[in-house]
């Protein structure tokens, strides 16, 4: 080859990576509302910062006519960039070439990215659109996922992982996103199985169709395996963008910070009066949260799956947070299954990447029923006490209301090592609520009782007196200060700034045993 030639020869290797699967295909992708795997990264990172690598690598396999297909890039696209001017790794899967599907070689470049990922200390990044295992590869392909997956759970908690699914995800490769730390889908392209809707009806004589078992909706809503949901590929790739703007590149770094417009001492004195007087009166945490945080910009994480408990990332005076909540509104703000489970995930990320946790309580505890006791209640609200009571970041409680039984304690109590307790002066701390109390306190006498009515209302107020407050658990020190709640903001923004060097460890061991 001349030297011209071999010029000639790179720009049209180039350019055939480019074509991916050929016009036909992209225009069928296109036709169903996606875009390709190069527009998506374009979108992802900072303009031109992105550096493709393994442009060129191609497969080897010879079986099932492979031998004569062979396409530069073999389907997934690698490399890094910048993502609000922070660096990252990304790859995408193309759908267009053999239907996106894992080959030895795609998954080594996939393997190649995560391990410089690592090395780095950097976030990495799948675009998933793929139809699973190369099939004319058999178990060369099967090993391509394994070696990801062990990947994905060497780099958990250490860098962070974040998956999109932009098309189809079957079979075992749903593994991968599933260890990764966020989900994001796509209403109408994505979806996610372990079995489709094929062998479904064929083993279980069940009819669903594709989006009911494995849609966006399905696994935001229903199953919670996703965390956000998104209308198109660019507006996935925003949510992307925003989410990593709270999170550090690794977890020996702590979280951007960030200049604040919105002062550190503003006080809102609407707060005083937006948790209702009445102990039972539905409120939505969210406008708590929304009037709290700079600019009241909340970023909710798995907005639409166990509604009872809201979890997200904000910033308070420019420090990254993640915000945990009960909302009375939904379940009256109880503890279920879902919701622990939810919780602790959420609590664990935060705690791995050095992002403080803010917890608003209002809980009148864990949801009674012989439905959650059969599912595992006991193990699963246990996860979301391990995840607190474990975490190291700092760690700050506002009881906004209710605070009763075991779901006071869970909820971040000073106990699981809190740093700092606030109480509204309308907090409710006890181990149940007052009528529960006083059916199982004065049963005998309201057995007994002429006016069973009076008797229960008027020691239903004698408990609220004593105890449906704050101030006993302020008298211990168990709550550090009641705050009037328009002080809220100034308060935690304070108190923020004072854990700023909180160093704190857990005993030497291996790993944890969380009830999983
Ligand atoms: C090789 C594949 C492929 C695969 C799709 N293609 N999946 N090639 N291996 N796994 C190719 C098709 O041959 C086709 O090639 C092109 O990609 C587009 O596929 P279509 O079927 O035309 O697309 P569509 O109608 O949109 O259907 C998409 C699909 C379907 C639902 C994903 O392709 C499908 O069911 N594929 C097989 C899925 C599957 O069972 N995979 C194995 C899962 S098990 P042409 O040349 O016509 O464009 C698995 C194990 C992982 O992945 C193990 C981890 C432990």
């Amino acid at each position: 080859m001349t030297h011209q030639e071999k010029f000639e020869e790179l720009r049209r290797r180039n350019a055939r990576a480019e074509q991916g699967g050929g016009e036909e295909r992209r225009a069928r992708q296109a036709a169903e509302g996606k875009i390709s795997a190069r527009e998506r990264l374009e979108l992802l990172f900072d303009e031109d910062t992105f550096e493709e690598t393994d442009k060129l690598v191609e497969h080897h396999s010879q079986d099932f006519g492979l031998a004569d297909q062979r396409i530069p890039g073999d389907g997934v696209v690698t490399g890094s960039g910048r993502i609000n001017a922070r660096l990252a790794f990304a790859f995408a899967q193309d759908f267009t070439v053999f239907g996106g599907s894992l080959s030895e070689a795609n998954a080594a470049k996939i393997c190649k990215a995560m391990d410089l990922a690592m090395k780095v200390g950097a976030p990495i990044i799948g675009l998933n659109d793929s139809g699973g295992a190369r099939i004319q590869e058999g178990v060369a392909s099967l090993a391509g996922y394994a070696d990801i997956f062990l990947r994905n759970t060497l780099a958990s908690g250490v860098v962070p992982q974040i998956s999109a699914i932009l098309g189809p995800c079957a079979g075992g490769a749903v593994y991968s996103p599933a260890i990764t730390d966020f989900t994001f889908m796509v209403e109408n392209t994505s979806c996610m199985f372990v079995t489709g809707p094929d062998v479904i009806k064929t083993v279980m004589h069940e009819n669903v169709t594709k989006e009911e078992l494995g849609g966006a909706m399905t696994h935001n809503s229903t199953s919670g395996v996703a965390h956000f949901i998104a209308h198109d590929d660019p507006d996935c790739l925003a949510l992307i963008r925003e989410l990593l703007s709270f999170i550090p590149q690794n977890n020996r770094e702590d979280p951007p910070r960030l200049d604040s417009a919105d002062p550190a001492d503003r006080r809102d004195d609407s707060l005083d009066t937006l948790v209702p007087p009445e102990s039972d009166k539905p409120y939505d945490i969210r406008e708590i949260i929304h009037r709290v945080v700079d600019g009241g910009a909340f970023l909710e994480v798995q907005e639409l799956f166990a509604k009872n408990l809201v979890v997200g990332f904000a910033r308070l005076g420019g420090q990254s947070v993640g915000i945990v909540a009960n909302q009375p509104s939904v379940l009256a703000g109880c503890l279920d299954i879902n919701a622990s489970v939810k919780g602790a995930r959420f609590v664990r990320f935060c705690d791995a990447f050095n992002i403080p946790l803010v917890t608003f309580e209002d809980v009148p505890g864990f949801l009674p029923g012989s439905a959650q006791e059969f599912g595992g209640i006991i193990r699963h609200g246990a996860k979301l006490l391990y995840a607190f009571a474990e975490a190291t970041v700092p760690k700050i409680t506002v009881i906004t209301r209710k605070a009763y039984g075991g779901a006071y304690c869970v909820m971040a109590s000073k106990h699981i090592r809190t740093d700092v307790n606030y109480a509204y002066p309308t907090a409710e701390i006890a181990v149940m609520g007052p009528e529960g109390a006083v059916n199982i306190v004065y049963r005998r006498e309201l057995q007994k009782a002429d006016d069973q009515a009076k008797l229960r209302a008027e020691k239903v107020e004698e408990f609220r007196r004593r105890f449906a407050n704050p101030f006993v658990a302020a008298e211990r020190g168990y709550i550090d200060a009641v705050i009037e709640p328009r002080d809220t903001r100034p308060k935690l923004i304070a108190a923020l700034r004072m854990l700023e060097n909180k160093r704190d460890t857990n005993p030497p061991k291996k790993h944890g045993n969380i009830p999983l």
